[in-house]
């Protein structure tokens, strides 16, 4: 692989294959094991939106294979308040890195980026568009719980409109045989464009706007934030805010191995009382991003991952 954009960049072998190299990853990842892997290599994190997760997993990962990480740091103080473009920044970093991190408020900044560079770039999210490691640790996390990412009943509830998290996901999760139950305001459907082409793809797909009867049948429930930056008004987005909100009561039928996800951060989709059931799965899904980002970073930089991974330290 070079760049990841989208998840059409990663063929359904590669996806098994990069999360079998992040299972294997898993001691470097909690500090168990040193496996200085990408030494000598730099990680460009350009994050032109607010991230904690992406950003801070991203350079975990890094750092735990050996690694080092050159940031832009806020945006207010780079050169970018003085007018350089993307393409400039893009064309300056990448003589500094190995491969880049981007998020962007553009959609359709990652692939330009890509277009520039000389080094590969990993989407760390772009606008409304696409947010494919996000996607990567979502389905390994699905699979650590669920011992496979195939034909599993899916719930996706909320901003699936502008939710970058959720585009990313519907379409690996539609290439893996999952039926997909879309729940959200009408105003915050999943675009057109994308319904469209998921059932080209054979996608299953129910819409509906209830959450509560979706939940019984459900093997994930993956919950995500009203995408308040991304509203054209202020007004259209209190009509939706504090539209789903799971309790723990709600899940009193739910099936035994049901897990429910975030991308986090949460608003109040999810209250806290869901946290200690069995269910709760985000908090673990927010640590699987170091993992998955060590095995795709060192995919994009071409370092194989050894067969085997030896003992605890
Ligand atoms: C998501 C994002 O940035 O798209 N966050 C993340 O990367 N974990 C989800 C969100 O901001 O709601």
């Amino acid at each position: 692989m070079n760049s990841l954009i989208t998840m059409n960049d990663l063929t359904n072998d590669d996806i098994h294959r990069i999360l079998a190299d992040a299972e294997k990853l898993l001691p470097v990842a909690k500090g168990n094991l040193h496996l200085p892997l990408l030494q000598g290599k730099i990680l460009g994190n350009l994050f032109f939106e607010p991230s904690t997760r992406t950003r801070m997993s991203f350079e975990t990962a890094m750092k735990r294979l050996g690694g080092d990480v050159v940031n832009l740091g806020a945006v207010a103080s780079s050169s970018v308040v003085k007018g350089e473009t993307l393409h400039d920044t893009i064309r300056m970093v990448d003589g500094y890195s190995d491969v880049i991190a981007l998020r962007h408020p553009l959609q359709g900044a990652a692939q330009y980026a890509s277009d520039c560079a000389n080094v590969p770039i990993a989407n760390a999210g772009d606008g409304a568009g696409h947010h494919p490691t996000q996607t990567m640790l979502d389905l390994f996390t699905i699979k650590q719980a669920h011992g496979k990412i195939e034909n599993l009943n899916v719930v996706l509830v909320g901003d699936l409109r502008f939710g970058r998290t959720v585009h990313s996901l519907s379409y690996a999760l539609v290439r893996f045989g999952c039926k997909l139950t879309l729940v959200s305001p009408e105003s915050l459907r999943l675009p057109d464009e994308i319904i469209n082409e998921l059932k080209e793809q054979g996608g299953e797909l129910e819409i509906t706007e209830d959450l509560k009867p979706q939940l019984e049948n459900a093997d994930v429930v993956y919950m995500t934030r009203i995408q308040k930056e991304r509203f054209p008004d202020e007004d259209e987005y209190v009509r939706v805010a504090g539209v789903y909100k799971l309790v723990a009561d709600d899940l009193s039928s739910v099936k035994k191995d049901m897990i429910v996800m975030h991308p986090l951060p949460r608003v109040d989709e999810i209250n806290p009382d869901v946290d200690s059931t069995r269910h709760a799965a985000y908090f673990e899904q927010a640590f699987n991003g170091v993992v998955t980002r060590m095995a795709l970073l060192c995919d994009m930089l071409n370092i194989p991952i050894p067969e085997k991974i030896g003992g605890e330290k």
